[in-house]
């Protein structure tokens, strides 16, 4: 996977993900990371690449030639049409079923605003996913950038040293992952549970499962109407809705 950002500020991004797993991938060649600074595409001797809002208002914002001339460069040396991603916070909300879509593409250019946006004209040529990292406003998109980078990046074969551990963790059939534990086995006066003392594959499992539906319920209940559940969860479900009456709020979990 080749990821290209334009940005006022690549070395933001490429600091940011030049460590750990990520910077380990790069190496080994199984990712790269480009960043071009929009602001080598200005064409005047400021190299200012913003100017100030027809029609008034607070703030500035970027222009459409330089954005539009660093893109062109990209594809001209591609040699083919990228998805584009624009980061904003009027974009679709990013989440793991986008990551792993995302993730099939060999290419991905992701252009980060600054100031009040980019002019629209731009941004209707070029881009073809919006998407936000949530609901609020961060200074530019680059930090949004590189979060989507490291998520896509750790679904690419090989990145991930266990090639399952990017399988059975939280958002796995849209669950939240189980708690884990690890020695000692008494902390403070707190166990393991005993279950996963027992060495009883089949029972592990089972209890696992059982606390990813209970911790859903929980805390993102709003996930379950797009969970993957078979009828023993269902059973489940309905046993713990009853017994500790846990209030499930979305409409389409009442039938649960
Ligand atoms: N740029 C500014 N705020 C953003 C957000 N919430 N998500 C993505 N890009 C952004």
């Amino acid at each position: 996977m080749n990821f290209h950002v334009l940005t006022l500020f690549p070395e933001m991004v490429l600091s940011g993900l030049n460590t750990s797993i990520i910077g380990r991938a790069m190496t080994a060649g199984l990712i790269s990371i480009e960043a071009t600074d929009i602001r080598d595409y200005a064409e005047n001797k400021h190299n200012r690449v913003d100017d100030y809002p027809y029609g008034g208002g607070a703030g500035m914002v970027m222009q459409p030639g330089p954005v539009y001339r660093a893109y062109k460069a990209l594809e001209e040396k591609s040699g083919k049409k990228m998805r584009v991603v624009y980061m904003t916070p009027q974009g679709q909300v990013f989440n793991q079923r986008m990551a792993e879509d995302f993730s099939k593409e060999d290419d991905l250019v992701f252009l980060c605003g600054h100031y009040e946006g980019i002019d629209e004209r731009v941004l209707d040529m070029i881009v073809t996913d919006n998407v936000s990292l949530g609901d609020f406003v961060l200074t530019g998109g680059e930090l949004a950038a590189m979060t989507m980078i490291d998520c896509i990046s750790r679904l690419i074969p090989g990145v991930l040293s266990n090639d399952d551990s990017a399988q059975i963790e939280s958002f796995h059939d849209n669950l939240l992952e189980y708690p884990q534990y690890t020695r000692p086995e008494e902390f403070m006066g707190v166990r393991v549970p005993d279950i996963l003392l027992s060495g009883h594959h089949a029972n592990i499992d089972k209890w696992r499962r059982e606390q990813s539906l209970i911790r859903t319920l929980e805390r993102r209940p709003d996930l379950l109407k797009e969970a993957v559940l078979d009828e023993n969860d269902r059973k489940f479900i309905r046993k713990i809705t009853e017994d500790k009456r846990i209030d499930i709020k979305t409409d389409e979990n009442q039938s649960l």
